[in-house]
């Protein structure tokens, strides 16, 4: 599983996302991000270009996989703004109460192991007002949907690495008591065949 996981599926994840049309979304997600940033599941750094240097005074990123944190160094390299990256997993966040105005993450909540405590981290690392960005892929509104997605969840989590198809993200953001208004899932073509199966939710949750 090592050499898949941290060498052959960094490469395959970059190449699944790699779509113009991701690339947009993730543009519109980070592009909001200002001040004192943290990313949680940095993965090889596919958002990093989108972070507006005028808005984010320093970002700080954190994955844990070593064949991630080493395919990102080329795009740590490039970075328009200061960045701090620490291996480690958004479970336990190594900072202080309420140090970050915006905290990041896109396409994560799938993969961690512990949802609810790293959404309890988030809201811990916040600062108040401070706002959560998230984009993932979740559980469908689609019972036709969800039956598939929990039949496929098995394959899935050995193929992506952990990846889960059947996590109601938005519904646990809201449970950490995180601030967030209606949102809408979203049917992404670029993902071909499996578009049905991963929706689409992205948002702005903000601590009170
Ligand atoms: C699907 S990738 C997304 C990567 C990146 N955010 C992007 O947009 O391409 C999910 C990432 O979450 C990371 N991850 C898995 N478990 C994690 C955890 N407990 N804490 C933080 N990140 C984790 C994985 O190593 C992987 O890099």
């Amino acid at each position: 599983m090592g050499w898949y996981s941290e060498w052959l599926f960094p490469r395959l994840l970059d190449r699944a996302l790699g779509h113009p049309r991701i690339a947009e979304r993730r543009r519109a997600l980070v592009s909001q991000a200002r001040g004192d940033v943290l990313e949680i599941g940095f993965g090889s750094g596919a958002t990093l270009p989108f972070y507006d240097p005028a808005r984010v005074t320093a970002l700080t990123v954190v994955e844990p996989s070593e064949g991630m944190n080493k395919r990102a160094e080329t795009a740590i390299a490039a970075s328009p703004v200061p960045i701090t990256s620490i291996p480690g997993a958004g479970e336990s966040l190594p900072f202080s109460n309420a140090s970050f105005d915006t905290v990041v993450c896109c396409l994560t909540l799938c993969s961690v192991a512990d949802p609810p405590r790293v959404l309890d981290e988030v809201r811990r690392v916040l600062r108040p007002g401070g706002q959560f960005l998230f984009m993932e892929h979740v559980l469908s509104e689609d019972a036709g949907r969800r039956r598939w997605q929990q039949r496929l969840n098995p394959i899935q989590r050995v193929v992506g690495v952990g990846c889960n198809l059947n996590r109601d993200s938005a519904a646990m953001i809201r449970g950490a008591g995180l601030s967030l208004g209606p949102i809408v899932q979203e049917i992404e073509p670029a993902f071909g065949a499996m578009a049905p199966l991963v929706p689409l939710v992205a948002g702005a949750a903000v601590k009170a």
